[in-house]
């Protein structure tokens, strides 16, 4: 069957990288916004093949999530029978639980709906803390790309000496294993979280590393309150200003102005989302997980 890439939500530069690696057609897919708000996906290309990759970042997941589901049905109306949905930033991934009496456990909910409209999906890096395997909730097929391999590489190539520094417990399984992967050493924090842009970090003692580079590490950037959280901990103790890595740039509103301004030497960030900062190309990790699908 012949395959071939649909695309929205600047993802443009990796989804003509993974058709360039896959050989196969790319195109793009325009999302018209009425006056009223509602939105109309038209596909621009007349070739639909069967099988259909649709790569779409899930970063302003309540903006995109209804024509995304658009497309799906938009795609099978033209003759797709498989769509295999990449998201490299997979959204609604947090609320693994109900934190508060009344609240809803959307990231069940979400997978559920992604569920219905797709035949698999590959992601990168998915917030798993909770939910311990995507399976657990997602019933389609699903595959990771692990960025670690990819970044470690960067870390060893563009960093002297560095040290790794993971903002909180979740971070761990990402810091310990790229600490391994580029030999250098590491400290994981501990973090509360008293709101959405109110977090407190605690730093243990590195004085045994104030030689080296400080390379903080996290899964996602956000608002960047972590971050700049623990930069402020980092000056007090003396640390030169940190590298700060986070495999998804989200940055809310100025969140990539304000960790600038707070002191980050430099922000790097992998292809999940399209942003300036965007230093480390995962493509070829997630052509890796579509052909695993064996689904092409
Ligand atoms: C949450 O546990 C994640 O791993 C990140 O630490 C978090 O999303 C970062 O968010 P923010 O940039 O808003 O502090």
């Amino acid at each position: 069957m012949k395959t071939s890439i649909f695309t929205f939500n600047d993802q443009d530069a990796l989804a003509k990288s993974l058709s360039q690696k896959l050989n196969i057609q790319y195109s793009q897919v325009d999302i018209h916004r009425f006056p009223d708000k509602e939105s109309c996906v038209r596909i621009i290309t007349d070739d639909v093949t069967e099988n259909c990759i649709v790569v779409a970042s899930l970063f302003h997941p309540d903006s995109i999530g209804l024509p995304l589901l658009f497309l799906s049905e938009t795609l099978r109306d033209y003759g797709a029978k498989n769509i295999i949905l990449v998201a490299p930033y997979l959204a609604y991934m947090r609320q693994d639980k109900c934190f508060k009496k009344g609240e809803g456990v959307t990231a069940r909910y979400f997978a559920r709906l992604i569920s219905r409209y797709f035949d698999a999906l590959v992601t990168v890096d998915p917030h798993l803390h909770r939910i311990h395997e995507l399976s657990e909730v997602y019933s389609i097929p699903s595959r990771i790309s692990h960025a670690a391999p990819v970044v470690a590489d960067w870390i060893k190539q563009n960093i002297k000496q560095p040290m790794l520094i993971g903002p909180d417990s979740e971070s761990e399984q990402w810091v310990k294993d790229l600490a391994q992967r580029a030999s250098v050493p590491f400290v994981v924090l501990e973090k509360i979280r008293h709101g959405d842009r109110d977090v407190e970090v605690s730093v243990p003692n590195i004085d045994q590393w104030t030689n080296h580079t400080p390379v903080l590490f996290d899964d996602i950037i956000s608002t960047g309150k972590t971050m700049i959280e623990t930069i402020n901990h980092l000056k007090l103790l003396g640390m030169a200003a940190p590298i700060c890595i986070g495999v998804h740039g989200v940055f809310s509103d100025k969140a990539y102005q304000d960790l600038s301004a707070a002191g980050a030497e430099k922000i790097v960030t992998t292809n999940t989302i399209m942003h300036p900062s965007n230093a480390i190309d995962l493509s070829q990790l997630i052509v890796n997980e579509i052909m695993d699908l064996k689904l092409l």
